[in-house]
């Protein structure tokens, strides 16, 4: 619960409001059952919002389902005002008021219904395996543990992609959804952006009291610049950081510069109705990228490969990146490129798992796009999918034959990537993995009785199979058989 919040140290900048800073999260109640710390760890310099907080809790009590999208008029939707960080605020900000759990479910990784589902098994409830996925999560909501449960759905491209997955609304479920379009079939919380005493106030945080006060009217204006959006100004802001002896003056001078490659990263719609901000986050993205070193550059396109979801840093590890000959040197530069260069810019943020030594991370959605931009351009490009596949593929052939619900919780993070390989680069699969991608996401799926995407997957694989190595080929026979085990096991004997 908010509790000793504070006005922040800047009161008075720029007028006489208060801008409010709120303390730092408390650490997730180990008697509230939760997975948001799973996909993000939150800011520790969180400015304004107060109200917006406020409004979500009251929403919730009264109605039950809200969106968090933004107030700016865009055809594209604004990214980066700061819809994601609220939703997580929220949650933990307010976690005693779900005993019965905080569920966190990417919108963008898909299987909205098995992340939910998995989540609910994780509780402890015995969800059994011969319902079929719709009917798993009517399951769900029937049986869940006691108490007021929140779900969360983070990043949701239109009503459609969640209608059917939402709870039943009862006073039990609670729901925040966030998305850049508009959701009128939901209660919005439109999100504005930050106020100039806000942005301010959260550069100030970053970069310290006193180089805002040697430059106010620079820092002022380097606010407006960025179109008070919390991602520009946190971009910009450790930009500076790191760069000490830089005024603002000359920080803004760049971007100015900056302005006309950060064209080029924007989609074309996105020229229109909110092109301030957006612009602003482009060029403090230039800003930082000319400043990473060539192989730096590099790293960041290649983990674009993962887009805005969720990876293990043992892939990148073992993805064969840079060919050295000793392997220890080989991990050690590619955790100081990250660590040293990436990081420091806030380009990558990180994330721990609770009781786990593996560190995960996952960009913001607008950075992976800004990274994918430059890896479009790159020579390296073929070569950079096909290690990503042979690196995907290795870990697809570790998911067990028959995967026991930890190791499916485990290896849900992998699902999204698979997909990817299998449908948008499956050109860069060597022939000899060409399978791996389908047996990985079959094995995943089967292990949840999801029959039906298992079925997807080895179709898929057998059509792909067929396509490329001729009829003749083992891994087309190989794939027929994967389907009649399927249908064995369902006990659809006639077509096994
Ligand atoms: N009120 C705030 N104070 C400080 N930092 C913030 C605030 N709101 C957001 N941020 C930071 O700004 C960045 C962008 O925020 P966030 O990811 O929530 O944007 P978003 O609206 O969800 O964007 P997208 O539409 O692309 O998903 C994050 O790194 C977040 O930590
Ligand atoms: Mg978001």
């Amino acid at each position: 619960m908010i509790n000793q919040e504070h006005s922040g140290s800047g009161d008075n900048i720029g007028g006489d409001k208060n801008v409010y800073v709120l303390p730092p999260l408390p650490p997730p109640l180990t008697e509230i059952p939760q997975n948001v710390n799973r996909y993000h760890s939150g800011t520790d310099t969180f400015v304004g919002r107060r109200e917006d907080l406020r409004k979500i809790d009251e929403f919730l009590h009264n109605s039950g389902q809200l969106a968090i999208t933004s107030a700016v008029k865009s055809v594209t939707g604004m990214g980066g005002v700061g819809k994601t960080e609220l939703a997580l605020q929220y949650a933990l900000r307010y976690q005693e008021k779900y005993p019965g759990g905080i569920c966190w479910v990417a919108a963008r990784s898909g299987n909205i219904d098995l992340q939910i589902v998995d989540f609910c098994q994780s509780l402890g409830v015995y969800i059994p395996d011969d319902l079929n996925p719709r009917q798993k999560l009517d399951f769900c909501w029937s049986r869940w543990i006691d108490g007021n449960v929140l779900i969360i759905i983070d990043d949701v491209q239109s009503y459609g992609d969640i209608k059917s997955f939402l709870p039943p609304k009862n006073e039990k479920f609670k729901v925040i959804v966030t998305s850049r379009q508009r959701l009128g079939q939901l209660e919005q919380l439109r999100l504005k952006l930050l106020e100039p005493e806000e942005a301010l106030e959260l550069l100030k945080q970053i970069i310290g009291e006193e180089r805002i006060d040697q430059e106010l009217e620079k820092a002022h204006e380097l606010c407006g610049w960025l179109g008070y959006l919390p991602l520009g100004l946190e971009l910009v802001g450790r930009f500076l950081k790191t760069y000490d002896t830089w005024s603002l003056n000359k920080v803004l001078e760049r971007l100015e510069r900056k302005k006309l490659t950060a064209r080029a990263l924007l989609e074309p719609q996105e020229d229109e109705g909110d092109m301030t901000a957006q612009l602003g986050i482009a060029s403090a993205f230039e800003l930082s990228w000319e400043r990473l070193s060539k192989e730096a550059q590099l790293l960041g396109c290649y983990l674009s490969l993962f887009q805005s979801n969720l990876f293990d840093w043992g892939w990148v590890e073992s993805s064969n990146l840079y060919p050295h000959e000793d392997e220890e040197e080989q991990v050690d530069e590619l955790e100081r490129l990250r660590d040293e260069e990436l990081r420091k810019f806030n380009l990558l943020p990180m994330i721990k798992e609770e009781g786990e030594n593996k560190v995960l991370f996952s960009y913001h959605p607008l950075l992976s796009r800004y990274f994918e931009s430059k890896f479009n351009q790159l020579e390296e490009g073929e070569d950079f999918k096909r290690k990503f596949c042979s690196s995907m593929v290795e870990v697809a052939k570790s998911i067990d034959d028959t995967p026991t619900q930890q190791e499916i919780e485990k290896f849900s993070i992998v699902v999204p990537h698979l997909e990817m390989i299998a449908t948008e680069i499956s050109e860069c699969i060597d022939d000899d993995d060409l399978t791996w991608p389908f047996i990985g996401l079959g094995k995943f799926s089967e292990g949840q009785t999801n029959y039906q995407e298992t079925e997807r997957h080895y179709k898929k694989c057998l059509l792909i199979c067929q396509q490329r190595l001729g009829e003749e080929h083992p891994d087309v026979a190989s794939s027929i058989n994967n389907l009649a085990n399927l249908y064995y096991l369902q006990g659809r004997y006639t077509e096994a």
